[in-house]
């Protein structure tokens, strides 16, 4: 046992991965002259398929789950392609204490969420992301679009309504604009979907660092990232994604690497899971009042 069969399934792991991304790759230069006008891009507006399209109309429909329209070839390729592009700047590195403080200050005593707190939360898991290596250009690159969007809604003509989540989501309710229904792409994306796909993706970070923090120190944190996306994200994913995320995670660094990474600037008790796991707790409690909420709206699945 021990080093050979290890690489063997490691390597057993990477092969279907690998194939497909160099499916992708092939699809893609075949394809790239073609997009159809439906064709999501990354990173680009229109983009049905993260729910960036917006509502008309507000009829009180609950959607089965998620199971996207499936995006092309081309798409999952454009995804992948993202995914090996730079990631953008985003200031200083990685500080769990700010990741921490934003999520605790981002949930009232009365139970409000503050979007501009649970934003600046998002600012700094991306730059943990993308500390995890370029592979998670794929969703870091699509939390940034996200976070954009509800920045602009802060900043725009209705800014007002846009300071809690409870806020936003009575405004869009009260103005018709969630779009329970999948909306013409000219619409701009409702707050509401915007932040349930951050809302989503939040889930998975939640489970990966607590397993993180609690595992053994010979776990493998590839196969908790991908555990964590199974159960978390996965459903909402096509096939492509799903792909081009198990390659992302098999590149991940070691679980020392990753304790190093997220006690950078912490000082003494920055090192070890408590840190991790005491954020980790206040992340769950901002999960679990997002849930709730939509739950009572039954927004929870969006398109
Ligand atoms: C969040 O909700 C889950 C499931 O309902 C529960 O098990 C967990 O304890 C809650 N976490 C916090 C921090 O409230």
């Amino acid at each position: 046992m021990g080093a050979t069969g290890w690489t063997r399934t490691r390597l057993c792991r990477l092969a279907c991965p690998v194939g497909v991304f160099f499916l992708l790759l092939l699809c893609f230069s075949s394809l790239r002259l073609h997009l159809p006008n439906s064709t999501c891009v990354w990173g680009v507006r229109p983009c049905r398929w993260f729910g960036g399209t917006p509502p008309s109309k507000e009829d009180a429909e609950r959607k089965p789950p998620p199971s996207a329209s499936p995006p092309s070839a081309a798409t999952g390729a454009a995804l992948l392609l993202q995914t090996l592009s730079e990631p953008q700047d985003l200031g200083e590195g990685f500080r769990i204490v700010r990741l921490q403080r934003a999520f605790a200050a981002s949930l009232t005593p009365s139970g409000q969420i503050l979007i501009r707190e649970y934003l600046s939360g998002w600012k700094e898991l991306i730059k943990l992301m993308d500390s995890l290596g370029a592979a998670f250009g794929l969703i870091s690159g699509e939390t940034r679009t996200k976070i954009a969007i509800l920045q602009e809604n802060q900043r725009g003509p209705h800014g007002a309504h846009y300071r809690t989540l409870q806020s936003m989501v009575r405004f869009e309710l009260a103005r018709g604009l969630v779009g329970f229904q999948s909306l013409p792409a000219s619409r701009p994306p409702s707050g509401c979907r915007t932040f349930l796909r951050l809302h989503r993706a939040l889930k998975w970070l939640e489970l990966f660092l607590r397993k993180l923090g609690t595992s053994p120190v010979d776990a493998d944190p590839s196969r908790m990232c991908a555990d964590a996306y199974q159960e978390a994200l996965a459903p909402y994913h096509s096939w492509w994604v799903r792909q081009a995320a198990a390659l992302a995670f098999l590149a991940m660094p070691s679980r020392r690497e990753l304790y190093r990474i997220l006690s950078a600037g912490g000082g003494e008790e920055g090192r070890g899971p408590r840190r991790l796991l005491d954020t980790v707790r206040s992340i769950a409690h901002v999960y679990n009042a997002t849930q709730e909420l939509y739950a009572a709206h039954g927004m929870l699945a969006l398109p």
